[in-house]
C-alpha cells in the first residue's frame, strides 16, 4: 500500500496502462509520473509456429494472461488496486478482440474502482515513448521540442510532423507493406522464424550490404510515403533466380544485409529529408523495426552529418508495451485531458 502524499491526491498518483492491440500482453504503473513497473508477457513462441499472428490465438492469450501480468505489475510497483487514480488502455488501431480484452478490463475498473479511463491511440503512445528515459523511467517532457517523428512497426511506417505535445499530423505513410512487415515476409521467403526482423539482423551482421543492389523504393519521390512490397517481390524473384542461395549461409546473410540496408535507407533518408524541409531540429523514431541495431546507427549518423537532434526510443521500448501507454494517460492527465467516456468501444481502425 502507498503512502498518504499531502501535495497530491491519489487521482494522479498511481495510472495503470494496459496494451493488448496485438500479440504482448503488457500492464504498466506509473507511481507519481515515474515507471514502477512494466510488465510484458509476449506471445511470440505461441505464433512463431504459424508464421505471424493468428488473431483468435491472441485473443485468448490475452485472456488467459491478463489478471496475473496485472497483478505481477501491481505487484513490482508495490501497490494495490485500490491505489489506482487512473487507468489506461489501447482503445486501437488493432486487433479488434485482441484490443477489447485490454479495453475492457480497464473499462471494468474504471466503473469498479471509480477512477477516470483514458483510452490511447496506439501510435500516439509509440509517437512519444522516444522522450521516456529509460533510466530515470520518467518522461523529459522539458526537453520536448517540434520534430519530426517516424514510427515504424510490423503493422504501421508513417511519418509524423509533430508542432508540439499532442500536436502532431501525419505527412507520409507506407502506401503497402510495413518496413516491419517487409522484414518479417522476406525472412519468412528465407526460411527464418515469425517475428522475421530479428533474425534477418543476426544474419546480416556478417554479409556483403553490397552484394545485391534491391530497390529502394520511393526513395526519390518528392512525397512522404513508403512503398515496401516492391522490394519483397525483388527478393522472391532473387530466391527464384538463385536457388543455390538457400544452401550458402554466407549468400543467405548477404541477402539479409541486403534488404536490412535497403529497409534502413529509405526510412533513413526520408525522414531526414522531410525534417529539413519542414525546419525542425529534431528527429525521434519509435516502434519495433527501430530496434535494430544497423537502423539506429543509421539514423543517428545522418542526423549528425544533418545537425540534426536524433531520439530513438530505448529498446525495451520500442516493441509494444504499456509502459508508453501509461506514460501518455499520466501527460494528458496533467495537461487536462477530458477522460474517455466509459460508453467507447475499441476503434480497431483508429487514424492518427
Ligand atoms: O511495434 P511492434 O512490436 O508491433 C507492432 O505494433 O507492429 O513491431 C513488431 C515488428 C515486427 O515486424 C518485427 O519483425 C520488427 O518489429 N522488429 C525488427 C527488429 N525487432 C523487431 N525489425 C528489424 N530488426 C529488428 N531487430
Ligand atoms: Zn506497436
Amino acid at each position: 500500500m502507498i503512502s498518504p502524499d499531502n501535495t497530491s491526491t491519489t487521482t494522479t498518483r498511481v495510472v495503470v496502462g494496459i496494451e493488448t492491440s496485438c500479440d504482448e500482453t503488457s500492464v504498466a504503473v506509473l507511481l507519481d509520473g515515474t515507471l514502477a513497473s512494466n510488465v510484458v508477457a509476449s506471445q511470440i513462441k505461441l505464433h512463431e509456429e504459424y508464421g505471424g499472428v493468428v488473431p483468435e490465438l491472441a485473443t485468448r492469450e490475452h485472456l488467459r494472461n491478463l489478471s496475473t501480468v496485472f497483478l505481477q505489475a501491481l505487484k513490482e510497483a508495490k501497490v494495490q488496486s485500490s491505489d489506482i487514480g487512473a487507468i489506461a488502455a489501447t482503445q486501437g488501431p488493432g486487433l479488434p478482440n485482441a484490443l477489447q480484452i485490454g479495453f475492457q478490463a480497464a473499462q471494468g475498473l474504471s466503473l469498479g474502482l471509480g477512477i477516470p479511463l483514458f483510452g490511447i491511440h496506439h501510435h500516439e503512445a509509440h509517437l512519444y515513448s522516444p522522450w521516456i528515459d529509460e533510466n530515470s523511467g520518467q518522461a523529459e517532457y522539458k526537453a520536448f521540442e517540434p520534430h519530426l517523428s517516424l514510427i515504424v512497426s510490423g503493422g504501421h511506417t508513417m511519418l509524423a510532423h509533430v508542432t508540439g505535445e499532442f500536436e502532431h499530423k501525419v505527412i507520409g505513410a507506407t502506401v503497402d507493406d510495413a518496413a516491419g512487415e517487409c522484414f518479417d515476409k522476406t525472412a519468412k521467403l528465407l526460411g527464418l522464424p515469425y517475428p522475421g526482423g530479428p533474425h534477418l539482423e543476426r544474419l546480416a551482421l556478417g554479409g556483403n550490404p553490397k552484394a545485391h543492389a534491391f530497390p529502394r523504393p520511393m526513395l526519390k519521390d518528392a512525397n512522404d510515403d513508403f512503398s515496401f512490397s516492391g522490394l519483397k517481390t525483388a527478393v522472391r524473384y532473387h530466391l527464384r533466380d538463385h536457388p543455390e542461395t538457400m544452401a550458402d549461409p554466407s549468400l543467405i546473410s548477404d541477402v539479409c544485409a541486403g534488404i536490412q540496408c535497403a529497409i534502413v535507407e529509405v526510412l533513413v533518408n526520408k525522414a531526414v529529408r522531410a525534417a529539413r524541409r519542414l525546419g525542425v531540429r529534431c528527429i525521434t523514431a519509435s516502434g519495433g523495426v527501430t530496434c535494430n541495431n544497423h537502423f539506429r546507427e543509421s539514423l543517428q549518423l545522418a542526423c549528425k552529418v544533418a545537425g540534426l537532434r536524433c531520439r530513438v526510443a530505448s529498446r525495451r521500448l520500442c516493441t509494444d508495451n504499456a509502459a508508453m501507454v501509461a506514460m501518455v494517460a499520466h501527460r494528458k492527465i496533467s495537461l487536462g485531458f477530458t477522460p474517455t467516456p466509459l460508453a467507447e468501444e475499441c476503434k480497431p481502425q483508429w487514424q492518427l
